[in-house]
């Protein structure tokens, strides 16, 4: 990888750069790599396709994952950040749709690890592996053929942090655990993101938040969600038809223990929005970003809230290895 390919997510390439995928959709444009893990090996990135029959391609019948790498020059080293909580979150929601990952954990850590060393990543990246169903045929029932994929990108910022956002409640509902589960992270479910996201973006916004079928605020189009009111911050529960996100799950930790505020999982309405002191998205793919407006109503005083810069602060120390407490939480990619 050169530098010539690295991306900020709100600036796609020029489209004579390197190997080209969806150059102008702003924040979801990305620039990929030279090798991919496809049908069991390491290929050049323009060999990993699949026929037009192919039934994930069809019914959406996959599930995949998105993992963040961060370069560090100073160590010459990249840092996969909760590799393994990915990647066992990726075999567990394959028994959703009772597919077979084909591969162990720690095989598939490897392989993730492996895809980037092959590229020769020296900035930071996206690594997406997908379990998908292979089989070539028409008709929505899934049988037992399927295919573990890897790819990387180059990645910037999702929403630039220094910047708080400004979000519409989405018209569109979170799909029910009853009808396509959002904690299975299935391939399919997302086009329940891209309507939220895309009507946000054509209304002059910058992201949806979405409400689950009773009516109470379930996550953002692919990021979870935090208020702060009083000394609180609060989060829906797993329940609220969510993703069960691991950058959620690190926020809680890093609330509790590095700023020492207090975490709420509760229902919250919608309602709560507007009365919150701060709000803020949190994921892998847009880290944390505050967010400065609901419906047009300002959320404190429009910027990024205090309690979301310093969460921001200590979650960028911990993803770049400035923090010793948390190395755990990083996998190295070319020495480990
Ligand atoms: C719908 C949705 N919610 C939340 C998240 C955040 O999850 P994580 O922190 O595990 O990346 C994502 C990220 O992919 C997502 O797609």
């Amino acid at each position: 990888m050169t530098d010539e390919k690295t991306l900020e997510m709100e600036a796609p390439p020029d489209a004579d750069r390197g190997t080209e995928m969806a150059k102008d959709d702003g924040p979801d444009a990305g620039t990929t790599a030279d090798y991919a893990y496809f049908e069991g090996r390491v290929v050049p990135f323009e060999e990993a396709k699949v026929h037009i029959l192919t039934h994930t391609f069809n019914y959406g019948t996959g599930v995949f994952e998105g993992i963040r790498g961060y370069w560090d020059a100073e160590r010459d080293e990249m840092y996969l950040v909760r590799l393994s909580d990915h990647v066992e979150r990726l075999v567990t929601n394959c028994r959703i749709l009772m597919m077979d990952p084909g591969h162990s954990v720690s095989d598939i850590c490897e392989i993730c690890k492996d895809v980037v060393r092959q590229n020769q990543f020296r900035q930071d990246v996206y690594v997406r592996p997908i379990v998908y169903c292979s089989a070539l045929r028409v008709g929505p029932g899934m049988n037992e053929e399927q295919q573990l994929a890897v790819y990387n990108i180059a990645m910037g910022h999702y929403h630039d942090p220094s910047h708080a956002i400004d979000v519409m409640v989405s018209t569109w509902r979170r799909t029910d655990d009853n009808a396509i589960p959002a904690r299975g992270k299935i391939n399919g479910a997302y086009v329940n993101s891209s309507l939220a996201i895309t009507e946000a973006k054509r209304a002059g916004f910058d992201d949806a938040i979405f409400l689950n079928q009773n009516g109470n605020v379930s996550e953002g189009s692919v990021m979870n969600l935090y208020i702060k009111r009083g000394d609180a911050l609060i989060t829906p529960p797993v329940t609220a038809n969510i993703l069960e996100g691991i950058t959620r799950a690190d926020v809680m930790t890093l609330a509790r223990d590095e700023i020492g505020i207090d975490v709420v999982e509760r229902s919250i309405d919608r309602t709560e929005l507007y009365h919150a002191d701060e709000v803020f998205f949190c994921g892998t793919g847009a880290k944390i970003v505050g967010v400065g407006s609901v419906d047009r109503r300002q959320i404190g005083e429009g910027g990024v809230g205090p309690v979301t810069a310093k969460l921001q602060k200590v979650y960028d120390d911990v993803v770049h290895g400035r923090n010793d407490r948390y190395r755990h939480w990083l996998s190295p990619v070319y020495k480990g």
